[in-house]
């Protein structure tokens, strides 16, 4: 699965940068990924749940929201209420991260959690039997085009073989740097969802872009099959 960031859209023309991913021939983005900064988690400021409504009113894509905050036991509920398909919080904010799966999935989303690339994964593999997905993230939380850190892909890899084998039951997502030259060692380590933000806003072609990385993916499992 594809999910473009919109943190790399013109955010003054929000409504067509979110059809602008969707397939004219091909299936287009498959999520739509939301960067929530609240200017303390991490050194930005984005957008939070007021915009994040009117994301949700203009499109039927299912919205990714990647919470970059504080306080996410607090907050984060509110994004899954308003109709999120997926809400992901960092674990390193989260107080109850356990708790906060169940509020999210009650609340009718599916829960994420994100991890820092200095992040260690097994600390929380109990935890992660709550949660629906694992944000693998790439590149240290804040900015869209920064370089994909691979050191990260060992945490991938872990997940997938924990997946692989029945202990977790999870989607494995990846964030940060991910464009045409690094999107298929991601995929060899197992990612199920890459999120790609500069790689596809940049692009004078935002849903081609899409599908040029889709194609990436799909071709290495052809070879590997
Ligand atoms: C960074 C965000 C990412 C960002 C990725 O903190 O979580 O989703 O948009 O942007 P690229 O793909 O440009 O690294
Ligand atoms: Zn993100």
């Amino acid at each position: 699965m594809i999910a473009p960031s919109i943190l790399s859209a013109d955010f003054a023309r929000l409504a067509d940068e979110m059809a602008a991913v969707r397939g004219k021939s091909g299936r287009g983005a498959d999520w739509l990924h939301v960067d929530v900064m609240d200017a303390h988690f991490v050194p930005n400021l984005t957008l939070g749940l007021p915009v994040v409504k009117s994301m949700l009113a203009v499109t039927d894509l299912p919205v990714d929201c990647h919470l970059m905050i504080e306080k996410p036991d607090h907050w984060a509920i509110g994004y899954a209420e308003a109709g999120s398909y997926n809400v992901t919080v960092h674990v390193e904010a989260a107080d109850d991260p356990v708790m906060l799966a169940k509020n999210l999935r009650a609340a009718g989303a599916k829960a994420g959690l994100a991890i820092k690339p200095g992040t260690p994964l097994d600390p929380y593999l109990e935890v992660l039997k709550h949660y629906d997905t694992l944000l693998v993230m790439s590149v240290e939380p804040g900015f869209g085009g920064q370089t994909f850190i691979a050191d990260v892909l060992d945490k991938v890899r872990t997940a997938r073989t924990l997946v692989d084998t029945g202990h977790l039951n999870l989607m494995v997502e990846i964030d940060g740097g991910i464009n045409a030259d690094t999107i298929e060692q991601a995929a060899e380590a197992g990612v199920d969802c890459f999120v790609a933000g500069s790689a596809v806003y940049a692009a004078t072609d935002p849903a081609q872009a899409v599908e040029g990385l889709r194609r990436q993916v799909e071709a290495l499992s052809e070879r590997s099959t």
